[in-house]
Protein backbone atom coordinates (compact mmCIF):
# COMPACT_ATOMS: atom_id res chain seq x y z
CA UNK A 1 0.00 0.00 0.00
CA UNK A 2 1.16 3.66 -0.69
CA UNK A 3 1.48 5.91 1.76
CA UNK A 4 2.32 9.74 1.52
CA UNK A 5 3.59 11.63 4.26
CA UNK A 6 3.80 15.39 4.43
CA UNK A 7 6.59 16.42 6.43
CA UNK A 8 9.85 15.48 7.87
CA UNK A 9 8.31 13.67 10.94
CA UNK A 10 10.60 12.31 14.28
CA UNK A 11 12.31 9.26 13.55
CA UNK A 12 10.16 7.20 16.30
CA UNK A 13 7.20 7.15 13.83
CA UNK A 14 10.07 6.87 10.59
CA UNK A 15 11.00 3.76 12.51
CA UNK A 16 7.38 1.96 12.99
CA UNK A 17 6.58 2.12 9.43
CA UNK A 18 9.27 1.28 8.21
CA UNK A 19 9.62 -1.75 10.08
CA UNK A 20 5.65 -3.00 9.70
CA UNK A 21 6.74 -3.05 5.83
CA UNK A 22 2.89 -2.63 5.03
CA UNK A 23 3.44 -0.01 3.03
CA UNK A 24 5.89 2.31 0.47
CA UNK A 25 6.04 5.53 2.22
CA UNK A 26 7.22 8.17 0.13
CA UNK A 27 7.55 11.74 2.06
CA UNK A 28 8.09 15.59 2.00
CA UNK A 29 11.63 15.02 2.62
CA UNK A 30 11.62 18.88 4.55
CA UNK A 31 10.73 20.78 7.45
CA UNK A 32 8.96 23.60 5.56
CA UNK A 33 5.01 22.95 4.62
CA UNK A 34 4.69 20.52 1.28
CA UNK A 35 3.49 22.95 -1.81
CA UNK A 36 0.14 22.35 -2.82
CA UNK A 37 1.09 21.07 -6.15
CA UNK A 38 2.93 18.55 -4.76
CA UNK A 39 0.74 17.70 -1.94
CA UNK A 40 -1.67 16.64 -4.76
CA UNK A 41 0.50 14.92 -6.93
CA UNK A 42 2.01 13.19 -3.77
CA UNK A 43 -1.49 11.79 -2.30
CA UNK A 44 -2.32 10.69 -5.89
CA UNK A 45 -3.23 6.79 -5.40
CA UNK A 46 -2.36 6.48 -1.40
CA UNK A 47 -3.96 4.42 1.01
CA UNK A 48 -2.89 6.11 3.75
CA UNK A 49 -1.95 10.41 4.49
CA UNK A 50 -0.21 11.11 7.18
CA UNK A 51 -0.67 15.30 7.39
CA UNK A 52 0.34 18.17 9.92
CA UNK A 53 -2.29 20.56 11.27
CA UNK A 54 -1.44 23.19 8.46
CA UNK A 55 -1.91 21.05 5.40
CA UNK A 56 -5.61 21.55 4.67
CA UNK A 57 -7.09 18.27 3.32
CA UNK A 58 -10.14 19.20 1.52
CA UNK A 59 -12.19 17.88 -1.10
CA UNK A 60 -9.52 18.64 -3.66
CA UNK A 61 -6.90 16.99 -2.02
CA UNK A 62 -9.82 13.81 -1.33
CA UNK A 63 -9.93 13.73 -4.98
CA UNK A 64 -6.73 13.52 -5.81
CA UNK A 65 -6.10 10.61 -3.57
CA UNK A 66 -9.05 8.97 -5.44
CA UNK A 67 -10.86 5.94 -3.89
CA UNK A 68 -7.96 3.59 -2.64
CA UNK A 69 -7.87 6.02 0.32
CA UNK A 70 -8.27 4.89 4.02
CA UNK A 71 -6.89 6.39 6.28
CA UNK A 72 -5.62 9.87 7.21
CA UNK A 73 -3.85 10.43 10.10
CA UNK A 74 -3.07 13.81 11.58
CA UNK A 75 0.16 14.78 13.67
CA UNK A 76 -1.93 16.58 15.91
CA UNK A 77 -4.76 16.87 18.23
CA UNK A 78 -6.53 19.38 16.62
CA UNK A 79 -8.67 18.60 13.45
CA UNK A 80 -10.14 21.91 12.31
CA UNK A 81 -7.85 21.39 9.21
CA UNK A 82 -9.79 18.65 7.44
CA UNK A 83 -13.00 19.01 5.97
CA UNK A 84 -14.80 16.41 8.50
CA UNK A 85 -18.13 15.96 6.28
CA UNK A 86 -16.13 15.01 3.27
CA UNK A 87 -13.82 12.74 4.57
CA UNK A 88 -16.93 10.82 6.80
CA UNK A 89 -18.76 10.83 3.43
CA UNK A 90 -16.02 8.53 1.68
CA UNK A 91 -15.43 6.25 4.30
CA UNK A 92 -11.73 7.28 5.32
CA UNK A 93 -10.83 6.83 8.79
CA UNK A 94 -9.07 9.36 11.08
CA UNK A 95 -6.49 8.91 13.23
CA UNK A 96 -5.14 11.76 15.62
CA UNK A 97 -2.63 12.22 18.80
CA UNK A 98 -4.76 13.16 21.88
CA UNK A 99 -3.51 12.83 25.32
CA UNK A 100 -0.44 12.31 25.02
CA UNK A 101 0.29 16.13 23.99
CA UNK A 102 -1.69 17.43 26.43
CA UNK A 103 1.01 17.93 29.63
CA UNK A 104 3.56 19.37 27.46
CA UNK A 105 0.62 21.86 26.10
CA UNK A 106 -0.82 22.56 29.65
CA UNK A 107 3.12 23.23 30.90
CA UNK A 108 3.55 25.85 28.15
CA UNK A 109 0.04 27.70 28.41
CA UNK A 110 1.38 28.21 32.04
CA UNK A 111 4.73 29.41 30.93
CA UNK A 112 3.09 31.72 28.49
CA UNK A 113 0.25 32.79 31.05
CA UNK A 114 3.16 33.89 33.86
CA UNK A 115 5.64 35.34 30.91
CA UNK A 116 2.73 37.65 29.66
CA UNK A 117 1.37 38.79 33.16
CA UNK A 118 4.52 39.12 34.87
CA UNK A 119 6.09 40.66 31.58
CA UNK A 120 9.39 38.53 31.15
CA UNK A 121 9.85 39.43 27.56
CA UNK A 122 9.63 43.26 28.58
CA UNK A 123 11.86 42.42 31.32
CA UNK A 124 14.46 40.55 29.26
CA UNK A 125 14.78 43.29 26.61
CA UNK A 126 15.31 45.95 29.37
CA UNK A 127 18.31 43.73 30.78
CA UNK A 128 19.79 43.72 27.54
CA UNK A 129 19.42 47.16 26.10
CA UNK A 130 20.69 48.89 29.31
CA UNK A 131 16.76 50.61 30.43
CA UNK A 132 17.74 48.30 33.84
CA UNK A 133 18.72 51.55 35.55
CA UNK A 134 17.96 50.53 39.38
CA UNK A 135 15.54 48.30 41.37
CA UNK A 136 12.50 50.80 41.18
CA UNK A 137 9.25 50.36 43.22
CA UNK A 138 7.13 51.25 40.05
CA UNK A 139 8.55 49.29 37.70
CA UNK A 140 7.45 46.35 34.88
CA UNK A 141 4.76 45.27 37.55
CA UNK A 142 2.60 43.07 36.63
CA UNK A 143 -0.63 40.43 37.87
CA UNK A 144 -0.34 37.86 39.67
CA UNK A 145 -1.93 34.21 40.18
CA UNK A 146 -2.93 34.43 43.29
CA UNK A 147 -6.16 34.97 44.81
CA UNK A 148 -7.64 35.60 41.50
CA UNK A 149 -10.02 34.12 39.33
CA UNK A 150 -9.46 32.84 35.98
CA UNK A 151 -11.60 31.67 33.32
CA UNK A 152 -10.99 28.70 31.23
CA UNK A 153 -12.60 28.69 28.10
CA UNK A 154 -12.91 24.62 26.57
CA UNK A 155 -12.02 22.44 30.09
CA UNK A 156 -11.77 19.49 27.50
CA UNK A 157 -7.96 17.54 28.71
CA UNK A 158 -5.58 20.64 27.87
CA UNK A 159 -8.05 23.12 29.94
CA UNK A 160 -8.28 20.52 32.36
CA UNK A 161 -4.74 20.15 32.87
CA UNK A 162 -3.94 23.88 32.69
CA UNK A 163 -6.80 24.32 35.71
CA UNK A 164 -4.95 21.88 37.58
CA UNK A 165 -1.59 23.76 37.18
CA UNK A 166 -3.02 26.94 38.11
CA UNK A 167 -5.43 26.01 41.09
CA UNK A 168 -1.91 25.58 43.07
CA UNK A 169 -0.60 29.18 42.38
CA UNK A 170 -2.84 30.31 44.60
CA UNK A 171 -6.17 30.80 42.39
CA UNK A 172 -9.00 31.56 44.27
CA UNK A 173 -12.11 30.81 41.50
CA UNK A 174 -11.75 29.05 38.81
CA UNK A 175 -14.63 29.64 36.25
CA UNK A 176 -15.05 27.36 32.89
CA UNK A 177 -17.78 27.52 30.00
CA UNK A 178 -18.28 25.39 27.52
CA UNK A 179 -21.35 23.49 25.79
CA UNK A 180 -22.26 21.64 29.37
CA UNK A 181 -21.19 21.32 32.71
CA UNK A 182 -18.09 18.63 32.98
CA UNK A 183 -18.37 16.41 36.42
CA UNK A 184 -14.87 16.09 36.50
CA UNK A 185 -14.36 20.09 37.15
CA UNK A 186 -15.11 19.35 40.95
CA UNK A 187 -11.53 18.47 41.17
CA UNK A 188 -10.51 21.81 40.37
CA UNK A 189 -13.45 23.41 42.29
CA UNK A 190 -15.00 24.90 38.51
CA UNK A 191 -17.98 26.71 38.35
CA UNK A 192 -19.77 25.91 34.99
CA UNK A 193 -20.58 29.74 34.32
CA UNK A 194 -22.16 31.02 31.04
CA UNK A 195 -19.79 32.72 29.19
CA UNK A 196 -20.60 36.54 30.01
CA UNK A 197 -19.86 35.45 33.07
CA UNK A 198 -16.51 34.09 32.71
CA UNK A 199 -15.17 36.76 30.20
CA UNK A 200 -16.52 39.75 32.91
CA UNK A 201 -15.08 38.26 36.18
CA UNK A 202 -12.20 36.26 35.43
CA UNK A 203 -8.54 38.30 35.95
CA UNK A 204 -7.00 35.14 33.98
CA UNK A 205 -9.11 34.54 30.88
CA UNK A 206 -7.45 31.07 28.58
CA UNK A 207 -8.74 29.74 26.04
CA UNK A 208 -8.37 26.10 25.24
CA UNK A 209 -11.53 25.10 23.71
CA UNK A 210 -11.60 23.61 19.68
CA UNK A 211 -11.80 25.84 16.87
CA UNK A 212 -15.19 25.25 15.69
CA UNK A 213 -17.88 26.87 13.66
CA UNK A 214 -19.34 28.20 16.82
CA UNK A 215 -15.76 28.90 18.11
CA UNK A 216 -14.67 31.00 15.44
CA UNK A 217 -14.07 34.71 15.89
CA UNK A 218 -15.39 33.84 19.83
CA UNK A 219 -13.07 36.36 20.86
CA UNK A 220 -14.28 39.56 19.38
CA UNK A 221 -14.71 43.65 19.92
CA UNK A 222 -17.53 42.65 22.48
CA UNK A 223 -16.02 39.99 24.14
CA UNK A 224 -12.70 42.29 24.80
CA UNK A 225 -14.97 44.79 25.63
CA UNK A 226 -16.63 43.00 28.68
CA UNK A 227 -13.16 41.74 30.03
CA UNK A 228 -11.45 43.97 32.74
CA UNK A 229 -9.10 46.50 32.26
CA UNK A 230 -6.56 44.82 34.50
CA UNK A 231 -7.21 41.28 32.85
CA UNK A 232 -4.95 39.16 31.23
CA UNK A 233 -5.93 37.17 27.80
CA UNK A 234 -4.17 33.74 26.73
CA UNK A 235 -4.87 31.73 23.63
CA UNK A 236 -2.88 28.03 23.14
CA UNK A 237 -6.30 26.74 21.00
CA UNK A 238 -6.32 27.74 17.60
CA UNK A 239 -5.63 31.41 16.34
CA UNK A 240 -8.97 31.69 14.53
CA UNK A 241 -11.03 32.00 17.92
CA UNK A 242 -9.87 35.57 18.13
CA UNK A 243 -10.42 38.55 16.07
CA UNK A 244 -7.16 39.70 16.02
CA UNK A 245 -7.85 43.12 14.53
CA UNK A 246 -10.23 43.65 17.88
CA UNK A 247 -7.58 42.19 20.14
CA UNK A 248 -5.36 44.64 18.61
CA UNK A 249 -7.93 47.78 19.55
CA UNK A 250 -8.11 46.25 22.68
CA UNK A 251 -4.52 45.99 23.79
CA UNK A 252 -4.09 48.97 22.47
CA UNK A 253 -6.55 51.05 24.00
CA UNK A 254 -5.56 49.60 27.62
CA UNK A 255 -9.58 47.86 27.32
CA UNK A 256 -7.34 44.42 28.58
CA UNK A 257 -3.73 44.56 30.02
CA UNK A 258 -2.10 42.33 28.01
CA UNK A 259 -2.32 39.27 25.97
CA UNK A 260 -0.15 36.24 25.02
CA UNK A 261 -0.91 34.05 22.08
CA UNK A 262 0.87 30.32 21.04
CA UNK A 263 -1.50 30.44 18.20
CA UNK A 264 -3.07 33.26 15.74
CA UNK A 265 -3.86 33.98 11.88
CA UNK A 266 -1.83 33.79 9.66
CA UNK A 267 1.00 31.15 11.14
CA UNK A 268 3.26 32.17 10.97
CA UNK A 269 2.40 36.06 12.04
CA UNK A 270 3.68 38.30 9.46
CA UNK A 271 6.80 40.20 11.47
CA UNK A 272 5.29 43.57 10.42
CA UNK A 273 1.62 42.56 12.42
CA UNK A 274 0.55 45.38 14.07
CA UNK A 275 -0.11 43.07 17.40
CA UNK A 276 3.69 42.67 17.07
CA UNK A 277 4.59 46.08 17.78
CA UNK A 278 2.73 46.18 21.22
CA UNK A 279 4.86 45.43 24.34
CA UNK A 280 1.82 43.89 25.91
CA UNK A 281 1.63 41.43 23.65
CA UNK A 282 3.50 38.20 23.78
CA UNK A 283 3.52 36.15 20.21
CA UNK A 284 4.79 32.32 20.60
CA UNK A 285 5.17 30.21 16.97
CA UNK A 286 2.49 27.56 18.16
CA UNK A 287 4.80 25.36 20.11
CA UNK A 288 2.24 24.60 23.06
CA UNK A 289 3.18 20.45 22.05
CA UNK A 290 7.25 20.93 21.58
CA UNK A 291 9.33 19.31 23.45
CA UNK A 292 11.26 16.13 22.15
CA UNK A 293 9.48 13.57 24.04
CA UNK A 294 6.24 14.96 23.05
CA UNK A 295 6.59 14.73 19.45
CA UNK A 296 8.37 11.50 19.09
CA UNK A 297 5.24 10.28 21.08
CA UNK A 298 3.19 11.76 18.65
CA UNK A 299 4.72 10.44 15.79
CA UNK A 300 4.67 6.85 17.42
CA UNK A 301 1.17 7.20 17.57
CA UNK A 302 0.24 8.99 14.48
CA UNK A 303 2.25 6.02 12.70
CA UNK A 304 0.29 3.01 14.54
CA UNK A 305 -3.20 4.47 13.79
CA UNK A 306 -1.86 5.11 10.00
CA UNK A 307 -0.86 1.27 9.99
CA UNK A 308 -4.38 0.33 11.77
CA UNK A 309 -6.39 2.10 9.36
CA UNK A 310 -4.34 0.64 6.58
CA UNK A 311 -4.95 -3.11 7.68
CA UNK A 312 -8.34 -2.04 9.12
CA UNK A 313 -7.50 -3.01 13.03
CA UNK A 314 -8.11 -0.95 15.60
CA UNK A 315 -6.33 2.70 16.37
CA UNK A 316 -4.93 3.11 19.06
CA UNK A 317 -6.50 7.06 18.87
CA UNK A 318 -9.14 7.11 16.16
CA UNK A 319 -11.41 10.24 15.98
CA UNK A 320 -14.89 8.96 15.97
CA UNK A 321 -17.19 11.80 14.21
P1 LIG B 1 -10.82 18.45 23.85
O1 LIG B 1 -11.72 17.94 22.80
O2 LIG B 1 -10.54 17.61 25.04
O3 LIG B 1 -11.34 19.85 24.38
C1 LIG B 1 -11.95 20.76 23.53
C2 LIG B 1 -12.79 21.66 24.36
O4 LIG B 1 -13.42 22.59 23.46
C3 LIG B 1 -13.91 20.92 25.11
O5 LIG B 1 -13.77 21.22 26.46
C4 LIG B 1 -15.17 21.54 24.57
O6 LIG B 1 -16.02 21.78 25.64
C5 LIG B 1 -14.66 22.87 24.04
N1 LIG B 1 -15.62 23.44 23.10
C6 LIG B 1 -16.10 22.90 21.97
N2 LIG B 1 -17.03 23.71 21.44
C7 LIG B 1 -17.11 24.77 22.25
C8 LIG B 1 -17.88 25.95 22.25
N3 LIG B 1 -18.76 26.18 21.27
N4 LIG B 1 -17.69 26.85 23.24
C9 LIG B 1 -16.78 26.60 24.22
N5 LIG B 1 -16.05 25.50 24.29
C10 LIG B 1 -16.21 24.60 23.32
O7 LIG B 1 -9.45 18.84 23.10
P2 LIG B 1 -8.03 19.11 23.72
O8 LIG B 1 -8.17 19.74 25.06
O9 LIG B 1 -7.20 17.91 23.60
O10 LIG B 1 -7.48 20.20 22.68
C11 LIG B 1 -8.14 21.44 22.54
C12 LIG B 1 -7.56 22.24 21.40
O11 LIG B 1 -6.28 22.73 21.74
C13 LIG B 1 -7.32 21.48 20.10
O12 LIG B 1 -8.52 21.38 19.35
C14 LIG B 1 -6.28 22.31 19.42
O13 LIG B 1 -6.91 23.27 18.60
C15 LIG B 1 -5.57 23.03 20.55
N6 LIG B 1 -4.19 22.59 20.73
C16 LIG B 1 -3.18 23.52 20.60
C17 LIG B 1 -1.87 23.17 20.83
C18 LIG B 1 -0.77 24.16 20.69
O14 LIG B 1 0.32 23.77 20.33
N7 LIG B 1 -1.00 25.42 21.01
C19 LIG B 1 -1.49 21.79 21.18
C20 LIG B 1 -2.62 20.91 21.28
C21 LIG B 1 -3.92 21.32 21.07
P3 LIG B 1 -17.51 21.20 25.65
O15 LIG B 1 -17.47 19.87 24.96
O16 LIG B 1 -17.88 21.15 27.06
O17 LIG B 1 -18.25 22.23 24.89
C1 LIG C 1 -2.41 20.13 17.90
O1 LIG C 1 -2.01 18.98 18.14
O2 LIG C 1 -3.56 20.39 17.53
C2 LIG C 1 -1.43 21.23 18.12
O3 LIG C 1 -1.86 22.43 17.65
C3 LIG C 1 -0.02 20.92 17.78
O4 LIG C 1 0.44 19.95 18.63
Amino acid sequence: MKVFITRRIPQEGMKILSQAGVCKVSLWDSDEPVPRAELLKGVEGAHGLLCLLSDKIDTEVLDAAGPNLKVISTLSVGFDHMAMDEIKKRGVRVGYTPDVLTDATAELTVALLLATARRLPEGVVEVKNGGWSTWKPLWLCGYGLSGSTVGVIGLGRIGMAIARRLKPFGVKRLLYSGRTARSYAAEVDGEYVPLDTLVSESDFVVVSCALTPETQGLCNKDFFSKMKNSAVFINTSRGAVVNQEDLYQALSSGQIACAGLDVTTPEPLPTDHPLLTLKNCVVLPHIGSATYSTRGIMAELSANNLLAGLQGTDMPSELKF
